[in-house]
């Protein structure tokens, strides 16, 4: 099989990448990814023998057109990924994740190539705090950031192409993940790089927003279950039952690193902050059998903060711009 893995330099398609050469080595793979701010060549170095990476843009429709022509699917990360940078500046979210899924799916209809789109649970919208409703494949769409609406844009995109044109495509909306190579920006390995800088853990209002936790791999296995034996035109949620508020991953962080449970500051909230994301993921579970192997939070949290540890040199470069930029808005 050739594989198309776009966003394959990112956090989440590095560790696709890695776990498909260890665990499906028939596989042969293009990454194709613009290596944006967020995405790092460093990531695939380990595997640079095995994979073909192509530097690129998504919406560049000849680049596209050219790789998917020559693959037998695609596997669609690529997107800019951040609510926080999507605020102050939505303009690259509509050009990567509307326009460049457009382009992915003009070109895999064009060549008959089967398709998997990779997308979240924020197209839901949020749910309260204090219920017990959860994301299920019929909720209606209602995102609420810059990030999630263009998410939500690509997925009715993928729908509307698969009826319309009969493109074989899939949809995955999955929770938030966590691992090795996420970068600096995001909440977890933030908190766990501000410990190791000497920089206190920094939380978004009350730290009462709940998030629903996956590990990586689990992420990236039940994409694997999906493309092999997912049914054509349908969405399967990915979720791993791990509802945590912030407050508490936070505290877990400062604990597992020797620091106190009060060693952190509160800082300015996110505009529109959604309150609470929570997967119902039955579906996949009866229907493709997949079952999260990463069933301890805490010590897929052990295991990652011993990556950020030993990885110093993969984050550090990053880090301080990070920060400036996080500071000049208040967080
Ligand atoms: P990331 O920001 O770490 O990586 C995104 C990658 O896409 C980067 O390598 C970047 O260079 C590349 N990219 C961005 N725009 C591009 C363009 N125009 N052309 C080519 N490459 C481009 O993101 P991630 O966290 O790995 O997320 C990957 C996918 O999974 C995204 O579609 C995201 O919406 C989805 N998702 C993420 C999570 C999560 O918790 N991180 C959860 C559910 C779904
Ligand atoms: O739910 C899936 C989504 O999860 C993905 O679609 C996104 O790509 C991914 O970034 C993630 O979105 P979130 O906005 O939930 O993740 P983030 O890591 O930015 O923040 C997690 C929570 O932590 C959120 O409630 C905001 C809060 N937060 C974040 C940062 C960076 C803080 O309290 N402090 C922080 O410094």
């Amino acid at each position: 099989m050739r594989l198309l893995v776009t966003g394959g330099a990112g956090f989440i398609g590095t560790n696709f990448v890695h776990s498909t050469l260890s665990q499906h080595p028939e596989v042969a793979v293009t990454v194709l990814d613009a290596l944006t701010y967020a995405g790092s060549r460093e990531s695939l170095a380990p595997v640079a023998d095995d994979i073909r990476l192509v530097e690129g843009d998504i919406a560049d429709a000849a680049v596209v057109g050219s790789l998917v022509a020559e693959s037998d699917a695609v596997v669609h990360f690529a997107a800019e990924s951040h609510v926080d940078n999507a605020l102050n500046d939505p303009e690259p979210f509509l050009h990567s994740n509307v326009v460049g899924t457009f382009t992915i799916l003009e070109a895999v209809r064009r060549h008959g190539v089967r398709l998997h789109h990779v997308s979240t649970d924020e197209v839901y919208g949020d749910l309260p705090l204090d219920g017990a409703q959860r994301f299920t494949e019929t909720t209606p769409y209602n995102p609420s950031s810059p990030y999630s609406s263009t998410k939500a844009a690509s997925d009715m995109l993928v729908r509307a192409w698969t009826r319309s044109y009969g493109v074989a495509a899939t949809i995955s909306n999955c929770s938030n993940n966590y691992g090795p190579y996420q970068h600096v920006e995001k909440f977890i390995p933030r908190q766990i790089t501000n410990v190791l800088t000497g920089r206190r853990p920094k939380l978004y209002g009350r730290g009462v927003n709940v998030r629903d936790w996956i590990h990586v791999d689990d992420h990236n296995a039940a994409v694997w279950r999906i493309l092999a034996d997912g049914q054509v035109g349908r969405t399967y949620l990915i979720g791993a039952d791990s509802e945590r508020s912030n407050i508490t991953v936070l505290q877990d962080i400062l604990r597992l690193m020797g620091r106190d449970a009060d060693d952190f500051e509160h800082v300015t909230d996110r505009s529109g902050h959604d309150l609470r994301y929570a997967i119902d993921p039955t579906v996949l579970r009866d229907e493709l059998g997949w079952r999260p192997q990463h069933t301890d939070f805490e010590s897929g949290l052990r295991a990652t903060i011993e990556w950020y540890k030993n990885n110093e040199s993969w984050w550090a470069p990053l880090k301080d711009a990070v920060e400036s930029r996080y500071e000049e808005r208040g967080q």
